[in-house]
C-alpha cells in the first residue's frame, strides 16, 4: 500500500475545495506511488479521474480506492501499456465517452532498477527508455487533441538523475533528459494554442516505490543522505501532490517549459549513490559485460 493522501490533504493544505471540480485528469502510472499521490489531489480537490497502467487490476484497484476519498468522484481505470499508443488511443477514446472531457494530463509511466552500463543489456536499455521517454510521448501525442479542446495541461513527471553523470542510472536518466526536452516543445508547439506543458521533478520521497527499490542502504548512509540535503530530510508524498497542483491551477497559468524541482535541494549539493566511488566502478570492471 503506497503512502497516500488522507481527506486530511483538505483540511491542511491551502487550495480551495473546489480548485479542479468538473475537471478531469489523466493518469498514465497512476497505481504508482508518486502518480498515485498526484492523482488523489486532484479528486480531494474535485476532479474526476482515469487511471491507466500496464496492471489493469491494480490500476482498478487504485481506482476504487482513489474513488473513496471523494464523495460523489468518478474515477475510471484502464489497463494501458503506455508503449503501444493505440492502448492511450482507445483509454482517451473511452474517457471522453465516460467523463466527457480531458483537462490534464499526468504522464508518470516509468520503470526503473539499478544496474551499471556493463549490467546493462541493450534491450534493458531500451526497455526503459520505451516505457519512459517513448510512454510520455505516446501519451502526449494520444492526449493533446483532448487537451486542444479544453485548453487543457500536461506535467510530467521527470526526476534529477540527469543533472549530473550518476552510476547505475544510464538507463532512466537517458530518459528523463529526453522527457525535460519534449516537455518543452511541447510548451513552445502548443503555448500558442493555450496548453502547458510542465514537468514535476520528485527528489528522495520517503513511502514511494522508487524509494523502496532504489534508496536502500545502511542507516548510517540514510543519515549522511540527510545530511547532504539542505533541508534536511527526505519530502513527502504530500509535497509532491502540492506541486502538481501547483502546476494544474491558475497559480501556474503564466508557468510552462519549466520543471518543477522538488527535492528539498538535494541536488544541488549531493549525488545519492556515490558513497562507495570510484572503488565500486573499478569491481564491477571485473564483470563480464552483459549485452
Ligand atoms: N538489472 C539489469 N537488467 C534488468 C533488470 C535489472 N535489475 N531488470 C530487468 N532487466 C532487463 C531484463 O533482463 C531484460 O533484458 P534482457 O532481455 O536483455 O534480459 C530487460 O530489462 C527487459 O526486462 P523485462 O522484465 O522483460 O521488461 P518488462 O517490460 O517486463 O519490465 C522493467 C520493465 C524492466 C522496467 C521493470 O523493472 C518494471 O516493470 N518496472 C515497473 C516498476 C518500476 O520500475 N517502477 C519505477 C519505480 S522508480
Amino acid at each position: 500500500m503506497p503512502n497516500t493522501l488522507s481527506q486530511d490533504y483538505k483540511r491542511t493544505c491551502v487550495w480551495k475545495d473546489d480548485l479542479f471540480a468538473g475537471k478531469v485528469v489523466f493518469v498514465t502510472g497512476g497505481a504508482g506511488s508518486i502518480c498515485r499521490v498526484q492523482t488523489e489531489a486532484m479528486v480531494l480537490l474535485g476532479a474526476d479521474a482515469v487511471i491507466v497502467g500496464r496492471n489493469g487490476d491494480k490500476a482498478a484497484a487504485a481506482a476504487r480506492e482513489v474513488a473513496e476519498l471523494r464523495p460523489g468522484a468518478k474515477v475510471l481505470s484502464f489497463a494501458v501499456d503506455v508503449r503501444d499508443i493505440n492502448t492511450i488511443l482507445e483509454a482517451v477514446k473511452q474517457t471522453v465517452e465516460s467523463l466527457g472531457r480531458i483537462d490534464y494530463v499526468i504522464a508518470g509511466a516509468a520503470g526503473n532498477f539499478l544496474a551499471p552500463i556493463t549490467g546493462l543489456s541493450a534491450n534493458a536499455f531500451k526497455t526503459v527508455i520505451d516505457i519512459d521517454l517513448n510512454g510520455s510521448f505516446n501519451t502526449a501525442k494520444a492526449t493533446l487533441p483532448e487537451l486542444l479542446k479544453t485548453k487543457g495541461s500536461v506535467v510530467f513527471v521527470s526526476a534529477t538523475l540527469h543533472y549530473r553523470g550518476l552510476p547505475f542510472q544510464a538507463h532512466p536518466a537517458a530518459a528523463k533528459a529526453g522527457v525535460d526536452s519534449l516537455m518543452k516543445t511541447i510548451a513552445v508547439e502548443f503555448g500558442p494554442l493555450g496548453i502547458r506543458s510542465n514537468a514535476l521533478a520528485p527528489g528522495p520521497i520517503e513511502g514511494t516505490e522508487g524509494m523502496s527499490r532504489l534508496g536502500k542502504g545502511s542507516e548510517h548512509n540514510r543519515q549522511r543522505s540527510y545530511e547532504m540535503i539542505p533541508l534536511g530530510r527526505y519530502g513527502t508524498t504530500q509535497e509532491i501532490a502540492d506541486g502538481t497542483v501547483y502546476l494544474f491551477s491558475p497559480a501556474a497559468h503564466y508557468v510552462t517549459g519549466q520543471v518543477l524541482v522538488v527535492d528539498g535541494g538535494q541536488w544541488q549539493t549531493t549525488s545519492p549513490r556515490m558513497d562507495a566511488y570510484p572503488s565500486v566502478m573499478l569491481e564491477l570492471a571485473k564483470q563480464p559485460n552483459k549485452i
